[in-house]
């Protein structure tokens, strides 16, 4: 059983190469200073795991997050976002329906 109640992970690659996008390129980094910063103002750094990660899939859709134990997908991310999915998905156990990422792992994002 994890120690967390939620965990967070997410991505902020950086591609030096123009091509395929990156979630660090589009505010990845910002996004995880985001949530690292939610987390702490609402007490909850110790029952919610943060995670810096690589390439999670979905680039073109980046910045990208997922939430796990639930398995729930977010993309598209900004700061303003974070607050909103702390706040009802964290804290309210609801996920934010108007970030949420349609992942299909089939479908070769
Ligand atoms: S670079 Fe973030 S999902 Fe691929």
């Amino acid at each position: 059983m994890s120690k967390y109640q939620h965990h967070l992970f997410v991505c902020i690659n950086e591609r030096p190469v123009a091509g395929r996008p990156s979630c660090a390129a589009r505010g990845g980094r910002e996004v995880l200073a985001a949530f690292a910063h939610e987390l702490g103002q609402r007490g909850l750094d110790g029952r919610v795991g943060l995670t810096s990660t690589g390439c999670l899939g979905p680039c073109f859709d980046g910045p990208t997050c997922v939430v796990y134990p639930e398995g729930v997908w977010y993309a598209g991310l900004t700061p303003a976002a974070v607050t909103s999915i702390v706040s009802e998905h964290i804290e309210g156990n609801v996920p934010v329906v108007r970030h949420l990422f349609d992942w299909n792992p089939d479908d070769g994002d």
